[in-house]
């Protein structure tokens, strides 16, 4: 019987463009869902933009777009990577779509049905100017624990100390620098911490599921049992979960609680189902009918159901997802599977920014997608431990096996069998024959390890059977038959040999390199590629198309340009890219009459110094022209000493409303220029202006 599966990968945030850890993760889940496929099975591989939350609102806001706007042309610059790579989602939906709100309004409802959800008061931080709560993220000040400036609400990055914003020193909004004042505010809770929640945790992550599999995988199952279960005092870190956040918020709302909406987390894993439930709604062509079969799929014992997704979200994947699932009288996972980080140069990923390894950027250089799925998959297990990508072993890799191993046996034999048998294949004698069932009985075993994700070995054991055709030949030497009459009959038997041993082989590579199997389906004008059609061979007479070669090797040059921080944009990329120039979108479009509302004048640095508590700011003393000096804080100083800017001119918005700051009042802004993600492209650039400008000269 074949399976059906329902497969995700973990739901991108839109708010900002793929990088290679998200290209990693499709990939793992895309392998294995081609090999399911290739088993026979049904899967339905979804996906969707993870669009709600604070953040995202506050991008769209500066953005001067509607959030739906900003996360829909997020969401259209997703193809060129998906397609890029190969990645074959069945749907890419959104979880600001209907029926994520429709779902997450139900689960919720059911959950509360089941005394499951509760009310709390709790103060929290507001910001008066904005008129809204803040997000964690969106506080900043002193760390509580070491006393380092400029901490967000939630942990220190200096100490790694976790705190909760009020307990923040001279807390301040980083939306408005304002200091936020506490205000009570009602709450919603998932009450994780009820005894039957509980309950079902303990025995579900220990739980296997039909196939025998359990549903987390044991090191996992170690991290989250800190939480789960009991410490010596009887006590359990699990305590109930806020599920709710107040307007303004860009996010589902709650029902019968007006003004209250669900947190991001709440609403987006049900964006997995909402995605599904869209498929089949597409499928139907109809919504009534692709919500029965949504419901019927779903209700389906035999439904198996699988998420992909990276460690930093284990605890919402294995404790919080599953629980409403469950209560709310759903289908729970049948596993969650884990991947570790993607290192790059033994680089750290960072969430926003990525690694030096822009996915666009390697498609634009002209590399080979599958160069990058065939290297992940050397390196992916179904352990969750994280992935290196090293440039020096990426070469080694697809030079020597790949090409060197695989692509070589075909290249090997295509001449002579074109040149010599009018591409027909011939008969095997009983070494070939060997040869060929040492490769099929390798089946069973390949299919498992990819089975149990362990892409890494699979690719191993077939690149081990590519090492015994390569030894073939070179006990062959078909080169040499060639050159001896009475060796015809072996030349051809020894080229069909290599045919049909690379025939079995592309099957075993398929799901990490299907356009190269198609490649290969058409040279060798075959149905495609199963497991199953390892163990029927072609057969004598059976004709070949043409070769063409199947696989270039990786230039060296090609990684140096990958890594090259300024190397030159290929037109595709440009249009790609020009969502966002440094970083951000263009804002709206005005007129001459907006524009000359701002007064920007040249201004002399006439002294500029460091400012005590502040490891930011640095305090400008301005000549402007007019009768007194100016005093401006900038945040320059991580780019600047004093003593390099005195004297020094530049431009500044003369105009501003002077505004109050921690360390007194500034007048006005100076110009300077930086990438919005100063993390990822550092450095912040002051404006100076040409010579012969001189103070308080208005800049038209
Ligand atoms: O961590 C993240 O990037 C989240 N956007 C993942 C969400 S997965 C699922 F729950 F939607
Ligand atoms: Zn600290």
């Amino acid at each position: 019987m074949p399976r059906q599966l329902f497969v995700t990968t973990a739901l991108p945030y839109a708010n900002g463009n793929f990088h290679i850890g998200h290209i990693m993760e499709y990939i793992q889940a895309d392998i294995w869902v081609r090999y399911q496929r290739m088993m026979g099975n049904a899967v339905h591989f979804v996906c969707a933009d993870d669009c709600h939350g604070a953040p995202i609102m506050i991008a769209a806001e500066k953005a001067g777009k509607t959030p739906q706007q900003f996360v829909a042309d997020i969401a259209a610059g997703r193809k060129p990577y998906l397609d890029g790579f190969h990645i074959g989602f069945d749907n890419w939906h959104s979880t600001d779509g209907v029926e994520n709100h429709e779902l997450a309004q139900a689960i919720y409802i059911d959950l509360k049905a089941n005394g499951l959800i509760t009310t709390r008061v709790i103060a929290q931080f507001f910001d008066t100017e904005k008129n809204m709560f803040l997000p964690d993220r969106f506080i900043k000040g002193e760390c509580p624990k070491c006393g380092a400036k400029d901490q967000y609400g939630d942990n220190c990055e200096e100490c790694g100390a976790v705190y909760s914003p009020t307990e923040l020193k001279n807390p301040y909004s980083a939306l408005s620098g304002v200091t936020p004042v506490l205000r009570d505010s009602e709450h919603y809770f998932f009450k994780l911490s009820d005894p039957r929640c509980v309950a079902f945790l303990e025995k579900w992550t220990q739980g296997s599921n039909s196939q025998g599999q359990a549903h987390l995988q044991g090191e996992v199952y170690n991290k989250i049992k800190e939480w789960l279960l009991p410490d010596a005092e009887g006590k359990r870190d699990l305590g109930d979960w806020d599920i709710s956040r107040d307007a303004p918020y860009f996010g589902i709302e709650i029902p019968d609680a007006p003004g209250k909406y669900f947190y991001v987390w709440l609403d987006a894993p049900i964006g997995y189902l909402a995605s599904l439930k869209n498929r089949f709604i597409k499928l139907a062509g109809d919504v009534t009918l692709g919500a029965h079969n949504y419901d019927a799929f779903l209700a389906d014992p035999a439904t198996e159901q699988y998420h992909f997704i990276g460690k930093d979200i284990i605890t919402f994947h294995t404790l919080f997802w599953p629980a409403m699932l469950h209560f709310s009288g759903r289908k729970t996972p049948n596993a969650i599977f884990v991947h570790g980080f993607l290192t790059v140069n033994s680089e750290k990923m960072s969430k926003s920014r990525g690694t030096g390894l822009d996915p666009l950027k390697y498609l634009s250089l002209g590399m080979n997608p599958e160069w990058l799925r065939y290297y992940l998959a050397t390196k992916l297990t179904s352990r969750n431990e994280d992935v290196e990508f090293s440039p020096e072993d990426f070469m080694a890799r697809v030079n020597s096996d790949l090409v060197g191993k695989y692509i070589n046996i075909a290249s090997r034999a295509a001449g002579f069998l074109a040149k010599r048998f009018g591409g027909q294949l011939g008969a095997i004698s009983d070494d070939g024959t060997a040869l060929l069932t040492q490769i099929q009985i390798e089946r069973t075993s390949i299919e498992q390890l990819y089975e149990a994700r362990e892409f890494a070995k699979a690719l191993r054991e077939t690149m081990l059977l590519a090492d015994r055709v390569n030894e073939y030949v070179d006990a062959n030497k078909p080169w040499e038959l060639a050159k001896q009459a009475d060796m015809e009959t072996r030349l051809h038997d020894v080229c069909t040999v290599c045919i049909e041993s690379f025939r079995a082989l592309t099957a075993y590579l398929k799901p990490v390199l299907p356009q190269l199997a198609t490649q290969v389906e058409a040279f060798l004008k075959i149905e495609p590629l199963s497991f199953a059609s390892v163990s029927q061979p072609l057969g004598a007479g059976h004709a070949i198309g043409n070769y063409q070669h199947l696989m270039q090797r990786v230039d060296i040059k090609q990684l140096e340009a990958l890594f090259e921080p300024a190397a030159p944009v290929e037109p595709s990329q440009t249009a790609i890219e020009s969502i966002a120039p440094g970083g951000e979108t263009l804002a709206p479009v005005i007129g001459i009459d907006d524009f000359s509302k701002i007064d920007l004048r040249i201004a002399r640095i006439v002294n500029c110094e460091a400012v005590a508590g502040s490891t930011k700011l640095l305090r400008l003393t301005l000549d402007v022209g007019e009768a007194t000096t100016r005093n401006v804080f900038s945040g320059i100083a991580s780019s600047y000493q004093p003593e390099q800017l005195i004297g020094k001119l530049t431009v500044m918005v003369a105009n501003l409303a002077p505004r109050k700051m921690k360390f007194g009042i500034s007048e006005g802004m100076v110009l300077a220029a930086s990438h919005a993600d100063e993390k990822a492209t550092p450095g912040i650039y002051v404006l100076e202006p040409f010579a012969g400008a001189q103070p308080g000269m208005r800049v038209h």
